[in-house]
């Protein structure tokens, strides 16, 4: 059977992530009850970080625990991952010793030549073009808050970064509808969107794409790896900051969400991120529970 591997949104079905979603709840009640669950005894994950992380690593590392197996954490720094070895002999090596492994990386075309030679599934914890994890995490949240996400329309403010792209994704498997408002020069490449996508519109405005949204969310400016183009993105961004203004346009119930980490003052305000309708430390939190449903989901299957 072909190996089943989580590299982007995309991946899964509909049904494959109502499966999920499913067992994220049930897997989130027995650890908000203090019951042991240990599926996944015996069995390694492997963590390849080539970037920092704090939530990405923690949620993975502790999921990976509480499930009853082990999770090793290898980074550029002190691995020969950093010294030039091939992705693909790496690959060979890291997944015959272990069931499952993790990838934060450059390039989205590294996690896929990582998988094609992979013994393993590979998951992808964030890449340049995706991060489907946290985006998973995302629809999860806004589901435990306000029911389906069908339907609904979601605002993107902010830069065309790996966590819109995501999104994207989401919008044509979930049903729901993307308002994005990205600044000049920082536009969708359309080469990273699927050709029939017709899950989203373009504001010029970001105050216009809030108007009837249920969920306003937004992102650094400068994602890891683009440093150097930090001074430059301030300028470009000025005007994209979520501030009440723009919340006040959206759904009165609409909430907010932002992957983190966030700098209050440039792509959020304050008064937003540390308002009532934000919900950004339950989808923290949410990136633990549903990330055991897809380590469960690809080591073991479908559980009947
Ligand atoms: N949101 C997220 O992926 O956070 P980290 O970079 O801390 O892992
Ligand atoms: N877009 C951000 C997300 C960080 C979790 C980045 O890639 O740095």
């Amino acid at each position: 059977m072909a190996i089943k591997h989580f590299l982007q949104f995309s991946d899964f079905t509909l049904d494959e992530y109502e499966y999920v979603i499913e067992r994220a709840r049930h897997i989130k009640r027995k650890f908000k009850n203090y019951e042991t669950y240990h599926p996944l005894v015996d069995r390694t994950l492997v963590m390849v970080f080539e970037k920092n992380s704090t939530r990405t690593r923690l949620s993975f590392e502790a999921g990976m625990h509480q499930l009853g197996g082990a999770a090793i954490y290898l980074n550029t720094r002190d691995s020969q991952l950093g010294r030039g070895e091939p992705v693909e002999d790496a690959a060979q090596v890291i997944s015959r010793m272990c069931d499952i492994v993790m990838i934060r990386t450059f390039g989205q075309e590294i996690v896929e030549r990582f998988a094609q030679h992979s013994r393993v599934p590979v998951v992808n914890g964030l890449t340049n073009e995706q991060h489907p994890c946290q985006v998973l995490a995302d629809v999860f949240t806004f589901i435990e808050h306000r029911g389906s996400i069908r339907g609904k329309v979601v605002a993107w403010i902010g830069d065309a970064n790996n966590m819109l792209y995501s999104w994207l994704q989401a919008a044509e498997v979930f049903g729901f509808h993307l308002n994005v408002s990205t600044p000049k020069g920082y536009d969708i490449d359309p080469k990273l969107v699927s050709p029939g996508n017709k899950s989203y519109t373009l504001f010029e405005k970001p105050s216009d794409a809030c108007v009837g949204a249920d969920l306003v969310t937004t992102d650094v400016w400068t994602s890891m790896g683009y440093e150097e183009e930090n001074a430059a993105r301030l300028k470009a961004f000025d005007g994209w900051i979520v501030d009440n203004a723009k919340m006040h346009r959206a759904n009165a119930d609409a909430l907010f969400m932002h992957c983190l980490p966030a700098h209050r003052g440039e792509e959020v305000a304050a008064e937003v991120i540390d308002g009532p309708q934000s919900v950004v430390w339950d989808e923290a939190e949410n990136r633990l529970h549903v990330q055991k449903a897809l380590l469960e989901y690809l080591v073991l299957g479908k559980l009947d």
